[in-house]
């Protein structure tokens, strides 16, 4: 029988379903001023975030602009260095995971072939002077694929995303928005990396290019089985790919839950505004969307109590004073607010 752990953020779940866990992940930038770099402040981009991902799972993660969410995939790829926090990694089901953050030079390339990040935009993620062959391949020939066989498989990845491997030997130059990101996606799948980070992958793109992008995605999980931490800013496309949805601002997570869920019956004042703001098709379909008000708070000097209260319609003294708890309202549904299991917010689904 599987081990059974407590995540720092959650209900019992099998040790051998998490590929990945972070704990109490921070970063925080520092603000200096003159010439003695003299430290006045921090901007807190990521603040005490925990946060499991099961094995062949979608994790989106959603959230303005700026709230942290770029920073926390490029802590967790380690990409830049965490102030503080844990990333365990659960490569292997029967032996101990391993601590991204504490990995020395060398077992980090190691743990690397296993991750790999598509990136937003495809203009300027694919250097111009390489081929389609030479962008593909880099990632086999560094980590010493044999050279008789480089050609086939790069034939084989560029098939598997959609595009004709007559084009090998093209520049980037010569393709639209949406080829270039399948040459992206080729090239990150050129490992068979177990965990990708996709940050803003569709975003760039026009949407009947991104619905295409989004279904490639979709049907790479079911052959490849990779392991998904999708980052967006739109609500409408995280719902498309998600298993679950964390819901980010400034820096902190403040509602995690299963897809559904999330969008039929939001429990935290933030979720309900993005939602609210996701343009409905249907006719006759009610705007409904709740405007909030002023900025999104500064990460530099956050509001006290709930970060929230300020653009908050729910707010209450207490909102100001006191930082909501993380909390499990429901069997795998997170928030951290006062007042959500009390308030009664609306979701998209309901008719
Ligand atoms: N290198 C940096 N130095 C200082 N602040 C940064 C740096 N990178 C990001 N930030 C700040 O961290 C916060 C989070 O940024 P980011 O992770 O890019 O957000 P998102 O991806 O959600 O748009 C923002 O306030 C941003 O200005
Ligand atoms: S804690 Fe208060 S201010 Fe914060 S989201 Fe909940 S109701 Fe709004
Ligand atoms: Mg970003």
């Amino acid at each position: 029988m599987p081990e059974t752990i407590i995540p720092a953020n959650g209900h019992f779940i099998n040790k051998g379903e998490i590929l990945l866990e972070v704990k109490n992940l921070k970063k925080y930038y520092p603000i200096e001023k003159g010439f003695m770099h003299k430290k006045i402040g921090e901007v807190k981009a990521v603040d005490d975030v925990s946060i499991y991902i099961n094995r062949n799972e979608t994790l989106g993660l959603v959230g303005e602009s700026g709230c942290g969410k770029t920073t926390l995939g490029r802590c967790i790829m380690r990409a830049i260095e965490a102030t503080s926090g844990e990333v365990l990694f659960h490569m292997d089901e029967e032996k101990p995971p391993v601590d991204i953050l504490k990995l020395d030079k060398n077992e980090l390339l190691e743990i690397r072939r296993n991750m790999a990040i598509i990136f937003q935009n495809p203009y300027s993620s694919l250097d111009p002077r390489m081929t389609v062959l030479d962008i593909v391949s880099e990632p086999l020939r560094l980590n010493g694929y044999p050279r008789d066989r480089l050609v086939d498989k790069v034939k084989e990845l560029v098939d598997m995303v959609g595009l004709e491997s007559k084009f090998l030997n093209r520049y980037p130059h010569a393709f639209s928005g949406g080829q270039r990101q399948r040459i992206g996606i080729a090239r990150s799948l050129a490992l068979e990396p177990r965990f990708i980070v996709a940050d803003e992958a569709v975003s760039a793109l026009d949407v009947s290019i991104q619905a295409q992008i989004l279904n490639l995605l979709q049907d790479l999980k079911e052959t490849m089985k990779p392991t998904f931490l999708f980052i967006a800013h739109d609500l409408s496309v995280i719902e498309h790919v998600s298993d679950r949805v964390g819901v980010m601002y400034v820096g902190r997570l403040v509602e995690l839950a299963p897809t559904e869920e999330i969008y039929l019956k939001p429990r935290h004042p933030y979720t309900e505004a993005l939602l609210s703001a996701i343009p409905r098709p249907e006719p006759g379909a009610k705007n409904n969307r709740i405007l909030l008000p002023g900025e999104v708070a500064n990460a530099a000097d956050l509001p006290s109590g709930c970060c929230f209260h300020p653009r908050c319609r729910y707010c209450q003294d207490q909102c100001k004073e006191d930082t909501p708890l993380w909390q499990e309202i429901s069997f795998g549904h997170y928030v951290s607010c006062h007042r959500a299991k009390e308030l009664e917010l609306q979701g998209v689904m309901e008719a």
